[in-house]
């Protein structure tokens, strides 16, 4: 499939979230601000890797960018951000993680390059699939850092502990990725799992 994931998204998740792109961009326009907070939590946490804290304050500057682009699209089809939500998927994988964790810095950037990766997928999925041109303008242009995103977050874990140790956290938790989503209800956001999908095959044929 050309992703790091266990699960592939259908194309019909694309039908689904065309029936209500604001939702989608409300969702979204919040994923990007959690991407930002979460780049500012490991700068926190890890202050004595000065080219890492410099890698992820550049993100985390991109993740604001792309916060208020996708704002103004949400607010172009007349919606208006409302107060965060949890991410149910990020937190499952989060509290999933910490039953077998030994570091929450190596996990904190195997789970980043986990969500980047999943996005990744769903905008690859928009930008080739919408039927709105907008859409998959806006997705199209999100791309290419969301990828450069995935693979930072991975080298940076394999950096810091160890190609070794890095992979195969990057590998359990991989697997528990797999399990989250086949927990989650198939829906409009971006991080939404698989339960009640169309089965791959039949959605694709
Ligand atoms: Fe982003
Ligand atoms: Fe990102």
């Amino acid at each position: 499939m050309g992703f790091p994931l266990d699960h592939e998204t259908p194309r019909a998740w694309v039908t689904l979230v065309e029936r209500q792109p604001t939702r989608l961009l409300e969702d979204h326009a919040h994923c990007e601000l959690k991407a930002a907070s979460s780049a500012h939590a490991l700068i926190a946490k890890n202050p004595e890797h000065t080219e890492l804290v410099q890698d992820l304050a550049d993100i985390a500057i991109e993740e604001l960018e792309h916060f208020k682009v996708v704002v103004s699209e949400l607010e172009s089809r007349g919606g208006c951000l409302g107060e965060q939500v949890e991410n149910r998927y990020a937190a499952t994988l989060h509290r999933r993680s910490a039953q077998s964790r030994q570091s929450l810095v190596l996990d904190r950037l195997v789970i980043a390059h986990l969500i980047e990766a999943r996005s990744l997928e769903r905008f690859h999925l928009l930008a080739e699939y919408s039927t709105d041109a907008r859409l998959r303008e806006l997705f199209a242009e999100l791309l290419p850092s969301e990828a450069a995103h995935q693979g930072f977050y991975a080298k940076a874990a394999r950096n810091l502990f160890g190609r070794e140790q890095a992979e195969a956290r990057i590998a359990r938790l991989r697997r528990e990725e797999g399990e989250v989503m086949s927990e989650l209800p198939f829906s409009y956001t971006v991080h939404s799992g698989m339960v009640g999908a169309p089965d791959l095959a039949q959605a694709e044929r």
